[in-house]
This record gives C-alpha cells, sequence and structure tokens, in this order.
C-alpha cells in the first residue's frame, strides 16, 4: 500500500497507473475508519484496479471548533485497518496542502443546504462541497464512494457533481450497524457505556416510524409519537426526526409508494451528536 502526503506525486502516480488502463475508485474520508468504510473501500476493490482512500479531517466543514478538536484522530490504526482491507493508496495531506489559501469560493445548494443537518450546522455542506470538489480534482476518479448514513452529503454532492460535470460516477453504499442497529460512525468511540445503550434508540425510533407509517399513520402523529418516544431517554436530545423525499429532501406530509422516501434523526446522545436514516419502501 502507497501512502502520499502530497498532491503532485499522488498525481503522478495516478496519472502512470490510467496510463495503464487501470480505472480508479475513491473512498474520501476523515478517518477513525470503522466497518462502514471499510466496506466502501472493499466495494471499491471489487470494482476498480486501484483503490485509494483519502483521510483528511476537514476543517472547513466543521461549523464548531470543538467539535474539530474532539474529532478522533487514529491514523495509525486506520492506515492499518486500510492495509488488511487490501487498500492500494492512501492519501493523507496536511491541511498546507490542501488549503494553501482558503478559498473564497462559496456554494449555495439552494434548498439543499438549508434542511436537517443544514439547519444546525451552518457552512457544513459548503466545507463538504469545496474539500470533495478540491479531492475529485486531485485524485480525478472513476468512481467515489460514499455511505448512506451522510444521506443529505450524497444528494448534495450527486447535486455538485452534475452542475459542475465532474467525469465520476457516485456510488451510496448501505449503511453498517452495529448488532442493535446503531449506525456505524467515528463519533461512536466517544459516547460512554450508558449512552452507547441508549444510542440504539435512534434505530429503533426509524423502525418504529416505518412501522407506523406503512400502517397508514399521518407523518405528523408519527413524529409526535417518535419524539414521546425519545424523551424516556435521559441521555438523548432529539435536533429533528423528519420525514423527506429521497432526492430533494423536501419534506413529506403524504405517504406515496411513487417517490422515494427517507426518515431521517439527528440526536445529541450526551455529548455526541449522531445521524441515521432508513428508506421507507426497501
Ligand atoms: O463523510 C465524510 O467523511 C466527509 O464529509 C468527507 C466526504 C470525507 C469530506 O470531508
Amino acid at each position: 500500500m502507497q501512502v502520499f502526503h502530497q498532491i503532485k506525486p499522488l498525481k503522478e502516480f495516478l496519472r502512470i497507473q490510467r496510463c495503464n488502463g487501470d480505472n480508479i475508485g475513491f473512498v474520501p474520508t476523515m478517518g477513525a475508519l470503522h466497518e462502514g468504510h471499510i466496506s466502501l473501500v472493499k466495494q471499491s476493490i471489487a470494482e476498480n484496479n486501484i483503490t485509494i482512500c483519502s483521510i483528511y479531517v476537514n476543517p472547513v466543514q466543521f461549523n464548531d471548533a470543538s467539535d474539530l478538536l474532539k474529532y478522533p484522530r487514529t491514523l495509525e490504526s486506520d492506515l492499518e485497518k486500510l492495509k488488511i482491507a487490501g487498500c492500494d493508496v492512501v492519501f493523507c495531506p496536511s491541511d498546507n496542502e490542501v488549503y494553501g489559501k482558503l478559498p473564497a469560493l462559496r456554494f449555495d445548494f439552494q434548498s439543499l443546504d438549508k434542511v436537517m443537518e443544514g439547519k444546525y450546522r451552518e457552512g457544513h455542506f459548503n466545507g463538504v462541497g469545496i474539500v470533495v470538489s478540491k479531492l475529485f480534482n486531485m485524485v480525478n476518479p472513476d468512481k467515489a464512494y460514499f455511505g448512506q448514513k451522510d444521506l443529505q452529503q450524497f444528494i448534495i454532492i450527486k447535486n455538485l457533481v452534475e452542475d459542475l460535470s465532474f467525469d465520476v460516477e457516485l456510488i451510496c453504499a448501505p449503511i453498517v450497524r452495529e448488532n442493535d442497529g446503531l449506525a456505524m460512525s467515528s463519533r461512536n468511540v466517544r459516547l460512554t457505556s450508558e449512552e452507547r445503550i441508549e444510542a440504539g434508540l435512534l434505530y429503533k425510533s426509524l423502525q418504529k416510524a416505518k412501522s407506523y407509517l406503512l400502517d397508514g399513520k399521518a407523518v405528523s402523529e408519527t413524529i409526535s409519537e417518535i419524539k414521546r418516544f425519545l424523551l424516556s431517554s435521559s441521555c438523548i436530545r432529539l435536533d429533528y426526526f423528519e420525514v423527506v423525499e429521497s432526492n430533494t429532501l423536501k419534506q413529506v406530509n403524504l405517504i406515496s409508494k411513487d417517490i422515494q422516501i427517507s426518515l431521517c434523526i439527528a440526536a445529541f446522545v450526551g455529548e455526541v451528536r449522531l445521524i441515521d436514516n432508513i428508506f421507507l419502501h426497501d
């Protein structure tokens, strides 16, 4: 496994691979890798000649300085996990390498970044858009892999790729879950043992809402029930529970089989903010 810290040698290496006819799969991450990331890497290995994973904690997408400080950084064990998974290339640049100067560019994703995470994390998706654009320009991948857990991020990147004509195929891979259904996340390691047990309620609430809606309960009533259900936990503080159209992220008031609907949740469990989502129809 080759590890690059600088853009120039990385680009040169990838140029040679491309000349040899290899196609390139890319898994962008912020490190603290878990089985969810590794499943993306394995999917990329299965579908491409060369798989590259980036590990970069992008400061520009953090609206909260303490969240950035607390973000787990585990480079050595990440490299070990990637090596075992069979990843070909790792790119872990410094801040200076990625941002020689902070970009003046600002993205506006219209309604897509004004809802859900966008409401609670101002500037977050601008930062994601900037770093993903930069990484796509550095790596120039044929395919790029993202997890469904960050559904809003995926939809925004999909729009970004269309709007800027990036020549990359995006793949949204299913969420990898713990035994109790908790979505794998780099943030889970920050949960205390009591919070870790309570965190399982987030997935449970999504499942409950799904069965209520499929049984014909109204959306507003379902959301109220879920809010009541989560109030039973002393360590969970809900930011939002939304029923949205999966591609536009617009709120849905009436359930229909003709549109893909996602149930999305964000909540603090203790000090740790977690998100999750499921599709209404399998
Ligand atoms: O999903 C993430 O880990 C990050 O938002 C990403 C896509 C690597 C950009 O920093």
